[in-house]
């Protein structure tokens, strides 16, 4: 990254109308070190410049050759259309060594003065917190954090799924089957029990969907037993959710959920009508988008009911006229792509600039060695019973491989944890994911205990060295360079993370790092290496290193023990 920059710095004044970024993003990393570290293939010039690749990059070197350059650079020279840029020993030393010292090596400041909202996790109140949504506030979080690290005011926002018809048929079955000392003893669990039977029992006996209908009407309308008992269910259910966000560290700035929306939706129904955009079907509001592909978006029902897109689409009024965000993005299953496509076409109709602004992140589906979760049914793997079997299977492990450890109980979680998530972030979001707990805890493979352990084992060679000198040599041998030039690429990486809204990007990145780290590790002696600048020099490795993995392992949302 410094040297894309500083490359693209000395490229600007020769390339009118391109700015570093630009520059920068044509700049590529060779795959064979002879054909220098960094190349600008001029091909991607020649359109502009109407010259062909071979005749801009030699006119390229001759001009950057000629005005000399600050020492980055041993040579610059073109070769076959490339201008390839060979990196001077100092320039990696200096690197080496802001790496080492800076401890938020990797953050930056384009975020500064902008303001992102992340809107994720959002589960729905009295039905477990499950798998698909765990991906949603791991992928959320590691997201927000990201934003966080690039300078962004970040507003979390957890949209709660607390409002809807199943309040009535949920009213409606308490009142019939529930008991108040068990939903206060097993809490969710209690609650989807009963919500099962009323589906099972309103197979049978079809007035049960009108006595919820009725109930959440009533609801809609204040009544205030169905109010109370409503409220009483969100605060069970919120109690049970914290604990979950405590274990992974998700935390959320504002708790709006649907129903912070009941009284905003009217306003959305005016403007609509007002701007003539909706059509009365069946009784039924909705706006159509089949000009844009797509099955007609539902605002209002037949019985005057909203749903809940049209809460969405309030809410993100709400949010742009409150946080005034420069992007509010919303962290879903794919599933959900047809809904957040619609409800964002309708604020683009309604002539609001802000729409191309809102942005929908997808995650493919989950299930656990191969078996696909269900929702609707209660055969759902709870989550504390998944975060239990990681410490435990983790426990284990540690209990034969380092049994005299400290906090092995804390360790235990952090680390068995930190795999679930890892695993959650480490392939493409949009890919299906599959848990088989040896894959998923493996200490060798790749892994968040692997990069977890890679990180423990910088900070032990850090403690055991105590204070080292500030001066960093050139590196001398192939396992040191590949290791500099490895760590070189976080704050791209972190860059990339962000604007693919990709934190998978992080942890496949910190794999690479870990894996270079040891190769460097198993063949340069750090504590025992003879020369005392050498010493240094690789000390700055394992500093800069431990920066690295520091850094990457929080920002996508695991602990980092010093001691595994
Ligand atoms: N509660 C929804 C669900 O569980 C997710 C909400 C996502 N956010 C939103 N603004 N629609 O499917």
């Amino acid at each position: 990254m410094f040297e894309k920059m500083q490359a693209s710095a000395l490229l600007k004044p020769l390339l009118e109308g391109l700015d570093t970024e630009e520059i920068s993003a044509m700049l590529e990393y060779p795959s064979d070190r002879k054909l220098g570290d960094i190349a600008l293939p001029c091909f991607k010039l020649s359109k502009i410049l109407r010259k062909p690749p071979v005749l801009i990059a030699k006119s390229l070197s001759e001009a950057i050759n000629a005005s000399g350059n600050d020492g980055t650079f041993e040579k610059i020279e073109d070769v076959n259309g490339y201008l390839n840029f060979y990196i001077s020993k100092e320039s990696l030393a200096k690197n080496l060594l802001n790496m080492s010292i800076d401890e938020k090596y990797g953050s930056s400041d384009v975020g500064k003065g902008k303001t992102a909202v992340l809107d994720y996790s959002a589960p729905n109140i009295a039905k477990p917190f499950h798998i698909g949504h765990l991906r949603s506030t791991v992928i959320g979080q590691a997201i927000k954090n990201i934003y966080k690290f690039c300078g962004y005011n970040c507003i979390g926002v957890n949209h709660l799924g607390d409002w809807g018809t199943q309040f009535g048929k949920l009213i409606v079955a308490y009142k019939k089957w529930g008991s108040k000392e068990e939903i206060e003893k097993k809490g969710i669990k209690a609650l989807t029990e009963i919500y099962v039977k009323f589906h099972e029992e309103a197979e049978k006996d079809k007035s049960l969907e009108d006595e919820a209908r009725e109930a959440f009407s009533k609801m809609e309308k204040g009544d205030e037993e169905c109010i109370s008992l409503w409220k009483w269910f969100v605060e069970i259910s919120i109690a049970e959710f914290k604990k979950v966000y405590d274990m992974i560290g998700a935390q959320f700035e504002s708790w709006n959920g649907e129903s912070f929306y009941f009284d905003k939706t009217d306003e959305v129904i005016e403007k609509l009508k007002s701007k003539n955009m909706l059509v009365l079907d069946e009784g039924a509001y909705i706006v159509p988008l089949e000009e844009y592909g797509m099955p007609p978006c539902l605002v209002l029902k037949s019985d005057g009911s909203t749903i809940y897109a049209t809460r969405d689409i309030a809410a993100a009024f709400y949010r742009k006229k409150t946080y005034d965000f420069d992007t509010c993005i919303y962290v879903t299953s794919a599933g959900q792509s047809l809904h957040f496509a619609q409800f964002f076409k309708v604020i683009e109709l309604m002539g609001e600039e802000w729409a191309k602004n809102l942005v929908h992140v997808p995650f493919g589906t989950v299930s656990i060695d191969g078996a696909k979760l269900a929702t609707r049914t209660g055969n759902v793997v709870l989550l504390e019973d998944l975060f239990r079997e990681a410490t435990e299977k983790t426990l284990a492990i540690i209990n034969e491989k380092n049994p005299g450890l400290e906090n092995k109980e804390e360790v235990a979680s952090a680390v068995g944890i930190g795999a679930i998530i890892f695993h959650d972030l480490s392939n493409n979001r949009i890919k299906d994911i599959n848990f088989v707990w040896d894959e998923v805890l493996n200490f060798d493979g790749n892994t968040g205990p692997y990069v977890q352990y890679t990180y423990a084992r910088c900070a032990g060679i850090l403690d055991k060295a105590g204070d080292f000198g500030k001066k960093t040599l050139a590196p001398s041998c192939d396992a040191e360079y590949n290791i500099i030039k490895t760590l070189e690429l976080f704050p791209e990486k972190v860059s990339q993370a962000r604007k693919e809204l990709e934190p998978s990007v992080i942890s496949r990145y910190m794999l690479d790092v870990c894996q270079e780290f040891n190769r460097f590790y198993h063949d340069c002696p750090v504590l025992k290496a003879e020369d005392e600048s050498v010493r240094n020099t690789r000390l700055a490795i394992v500093k800069a290193t431990g920066n690295v993995l520091k850094n990457g392992l929080e920002l996508i949302g695991l602990k980092t023990p010093k001691n595994i």
